[in-house]
């Protein structure tokens, strides 16, 4: 099971819910597939990739209003992560018949959120912190 660990939240509610959405559906995938029910893993991969999609345009939109310089690069990140994603689709639709692509689709899940999503994402925290402190109120919304 996935978890975050404290030092890993960015303390910026929104995009820390969302954090936490992710990591929820990813569990429930990884549960999924340890109880055999490959056909309600294969429906919620394609929930996990649309979650991730909004949440991106939301972290980069949040990003822009604070005036974070990194932000185009940040957003090349995401968008390059859109082949990841669909490898993923792909493997979902495979996952009822194939052993191999259900392992595939368990780590590359894994991956991807805690490098891709989570990790990468520390990159800002600082940023937003202090913009947070700036303000003397939240960078939410
Ligand atoms: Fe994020
Ligand atoms: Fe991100």
């Amino acid at each position: 099971m996935v978890e975050i660990t404290r030092s890993y939240e960015i303390e910026v509610e929104t995009i820390d819910s969302d954090h936490r959405r992710l990591v929820k559906i990813i569990n429930e995938i990884t549960q999924a597939l340890d109880d055999k029910r490959e056909a309600e893993c294969a429906r919620l991969v394609p929930e996990f990739v649309t979650l991730s999609k909004q949440h991106f345009a939301r972290e980069e939109a949040l990003l822009a209003k604070n005036g974070y310089p990194g932000v185009e690069k940040h957003r090349e990140h995401h968008a390059a992560l859109d082949g990841k994603m669909d490898t993923m689709l792909a493997l979902a639709e495979r996952v009822v018949e194939s052993t191999a692509a259900r392992d595939a689709l368990r780590k590359e899940l894994i991956f991807f959120l805690m490098d891709d999503v989570i990790n990468e994402d520390m990159d800002f925290k600082s940023f937003l912190m202090d913009a947070a402190s700036r303000k003397g109120n939240s960078t939410d919304g």
